[in-house]
């Protein structure tokens, strides 16, 4: 099992000392509920690094009033049996030693985080990331943080991030993981039940078949309601399917000219999947 801080203090000692030796530090932020997709970044970190810091913070601040925050699944015991040696430490504050009472700043970004997509359904949502995250970064000082392609959009708000407040991190994203059926792995997945798990698959299949249509040059506004309807008649109720800049997230204003990158939310079965795919 992987050794535990629960606190700032214990984190920045056992940081202190590995600096000392003249070690280089990545952090992998998570909220738990560990996959192969975690563990992949955990990796990405260990070939960037010395010390391996993986913090596990189901994050109240980045959740809306009617989400998933009281059921999300809470595992530290098994998700430090599957880190192992992998990483050097886990950093799993309370929710008190994150936020002590009075706590009373935000961290809010303009651009990627107001580019619509997932902050017009979770209009909360990367204030509450961006705020955890530049904590997180505080706490532990890493030379690298890594973070997954999967949450495409908070990878460009916390890049974004980073080069607005000067923080010393690189920031290394790592592409998504996915099941053999080509549905990304995420701590979700597991609400799903057997009859939506097996319909599931669709959302990456769907992106693929836009992918594949957009690059021969066909144009978004018919590739677009295609896929919105393939979802549909599949079962799934659509937030957003999108075509944007891969880079800045604007609206894209030509497939061949620009970096393209499709992203979608949708729902099934009240449980929301989200994924993207480079075009
Ligand atoms: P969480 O959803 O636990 O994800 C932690 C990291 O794992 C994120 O960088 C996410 O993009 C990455 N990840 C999730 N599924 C993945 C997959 N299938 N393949 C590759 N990487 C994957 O994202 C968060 O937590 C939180 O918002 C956090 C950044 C920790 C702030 O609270």
């Amino acid at each position: 099992m992987t050794p535990v801080a629960p606190t700032v203090e214990a984190l920045r000692r056992a940081v202190g000392n590995w600096r000392r030796e003249g070690a280089r530090i990545a952090l992998v932020p998570t909220m738990g509920a560990l996959h192969e997709g975690h563990l992949s970044l955990v990796e990405i970190a260990r070939r960037q690094a010395e010390r391996v810091v993986v913090s596990i913070f189901v994050n109240p601040t980045q959740f809306g009033p009617n989400e998933d925050f009281a059921k999300y699944p809470r595992t530290l015991d098994d998700d430090r049996r599957r880190l192992g040696t992998l990483a050097d430490l886990v950093f799993a504050p309370s929710v008190e030693e994150m936020y002590p009472a009075g706590f009373a700043t935000t961290v809010s970004l303009e651009g990627p985080a107001t580019a619509g997509l997932e902050d017009a359904f979770r209009p909360t949502h990367f204030a509450g990331v961006a705020t955890v995250v530049s904590k997180l970064f505080i706490q532990t000082t890493p030379d690298f943080a890594v973070f997954g392609e999967k949450d495409y959009q908070q990878l460009k708000v916390v890049t974004r991030m980073t080069r607005d407040l000067d923080l010393p991190v690189t920031i290394v994203p790592g592409e998504t993981v996915r099941e053999a059926d080509g549905l990304a792995m995420s701590s979700r997945n597991r609400y799903l039940s057997a009859e939506a798990r097996a319909k599931a698959p669709a959302i990456h299949a769907t992106l693929s078949t836009c992918a594949a249509r957009l690059r021969t040059g066909e144009a978004p506004a018919t590739v677009l309601p295609d896929g919105r309807r393939r979802l549909t008649d599949a079962g799934f109720t659509i937030d957003y399917l999108e075509a944007r800049n891969a880079e800045t997230l604007a609206p894209v204003e030509s497939v061949q000219a620009e970096p393209v990158r499709l992203l979608v939310a949708a729902r099934l079965d009240g449980t929301r999947l989200i994924d993207n795919l480079a075009v």
